[in-house]
């Protein structure tokens, strides 16, 4: 059981039920993104209730678009290609990178200015991954020297489409190319080296995108978004928490009903069935271009493995968490490869080694990645979100699992899921 007020976290005896989550944080962000460059109405349902989410809708409402919630259902009134008006103020984008970068490349090809700020996390992020290919399609920037927000973007008499190799596997900076991309007359394209999540492909291939072998991916003017009906999975990335303490709780069993299964987002699931988890899938549907189903887990013994570079872009937000299964799990935990992690809402390796150090486990900092030795000794951590919501939820399973803990600000957790500490409760004696 759980006390709310403070943020205890009390330890848990066994996890047992059902949970269904509210859309997936990274298809909702494009759901409404796309709906506000459509023309006309569309409808999203299921839309994630993140605070990211709501920063995208408040710039896009900044930007002239109007939104309605009825029924718990939104629909977004879009106004077509540059149906976008300026803003008088600067678009906030709160914590959320996804909206500040993607945005960025909807806006780069404006007729009007904007700038775009962000809360102190946010400022700290790199923008030059988005601002450099978005220069070479003509757009203009104005920021500071580290290329960080508030980040003014000017109107460009020049703009063109590019070729794009991405330097690292981010589906943000394919996103906000592919983006700027559909205002124009000609394709653009981006290479991948290695495959990052593909919501923005999916999509795209409602409106007729092209792809190469699934490596290159074009965009132009004629793939632009039309009103559409958009029906959102649950966030697998919210569900991951829940998974791992069922996972690792003796005698539990757990169903989590409609939760995205894209291949990009599911690599978890796969490192965790090499650790030696056992999953049932069962009602699989395409929802929107996407794959959904019910995944049923329950109590398994698991054993460290290493992973494997490639599989770092799928399992990128979830590293914190499968780190506390390491713990559990037999031999020591070790993951490398993983120096996005420094760049996220804070710098993950960092904060994780500090709150598994609380934890009373011998770790290694490595540029790279970390590895944890031993169990947790400390019967009453203090464990520290660092404002990251990722952080927050990861130390409160960790919390749950041992003989609990306490957090400072875990509020921070509603940025991607307000309802963990209600979802938590119900499925937990
Ligand atoms: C996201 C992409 C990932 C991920 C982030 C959401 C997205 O970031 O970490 O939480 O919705 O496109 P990168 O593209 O920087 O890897």
């Amino acid at each position: 059981m759980v006390q709310e007020m403070n943020t205890i976290i009390e330890p848990v005896i066994k996890v047992n039920g059902e949970l269904e989550f509210k859309g997936d944080k990274s298809i909702s962000h494009r759901a409404v993104l796309f709906s506000a460059m459509a023309e006309g109405d569309s409808v999203i349902k299921n839309l994630s209730h993140s605070e990211d989410v709501f920063s995208s809708l408040k710039c896009l409402n900044q930007l002239g678009i109007n939104h309605k919630f009825e029924n718990d259902q939104l629909t977004v009134s879009g106004k077509g290609i540059f149906g976008f008006t300026k803003s008088n103020s600067p678009l906030d984008s709160g914590n959320s990178g996804t909206t500040a970068r993607l945005l960025s490349g909807i806006l780069a090809m404006q007729k009007f200015d904007s700038e775009i700020v962000g809360d102190e996390s946010l400022s700290r992020r790199p923008m030059k991954r988005i601002t450099e290919p978005l220069e070479m399609m003509g757009a203009k920037f104005e920021s500071n020297e580290n290329i960080t927000l508030p980040l003014k973007i000017l109107p460009s008499n020049s703009l063109r489409p590019i070729n794009y190799k991405l330097p690292v596997a981010s589906a943000q900076i394919k996103s906000a190319v592919l983006l700027a991309g559909l205002h124009l007359d000609e394709k653009t394209s981006v290479i991948e080296l290695l495959p990052s999540r593909d919501h923005t492909e999916r999509m795209l291939e409602l409106n007729g995108i092209e792809v190469d072998g699934g490596i290159q991916v074009f965009s132009s003017k004629k793939d632009y978004p039309k009103a559409h009906k958009y029906i959102v999975p649950g966030d697998i990335s919210s569900a991951a928490f829940f998974i791992i303490l069922c996972l690792l709780k003796n005698d539990s069993e757990l169903r989590i009903k409609n939760i995205l299964l894209n291949e990009g987002r599911t690599g978890f699931i796969e490192i965790l069935q090499a650790m030696g988890a056992v999953f049932k899938f069962e009602n699989f549907k395409i929802c929107s271009n996407e794959f959904t189903g019910d995944l049923i887990v329950k109590s398994f013994n698991l054993k460290n493995i290493v992973v494997p570079k490639e599989k770092i872009p799928s399992i990128i937000d979830e590293i914190p968490i499968l780190a506390v299964a390491g713990i559990f799990a037999e031999g020591d935990f070790e993951i490398r490869n993983c120096k996005e992690l420094r760049v996220k809402e804070t710098d993950r390796i960092s904060s994780l080694c500090m709150n598994f150090k609380e934890a009373g486990l011998k770790v290694t900092e490595f540029e790279d990645g970390f590895r944890l030795e031993g169990s947790v000794t400390n019967t009453s951590p203090k464990y520290n979100s660092f404002g990251d919501h990722r952080i927050a939820m990861a130390f409160a399973i960790l919390g749950a699992l041992t003989t609990g803990c306490e957090i400072e600000n875990f509020e921070c957790a509603k940025i991607s899921n307000p309802e963990f500490i209600l979802q938590l409760n119900s499925i937990t004696e």
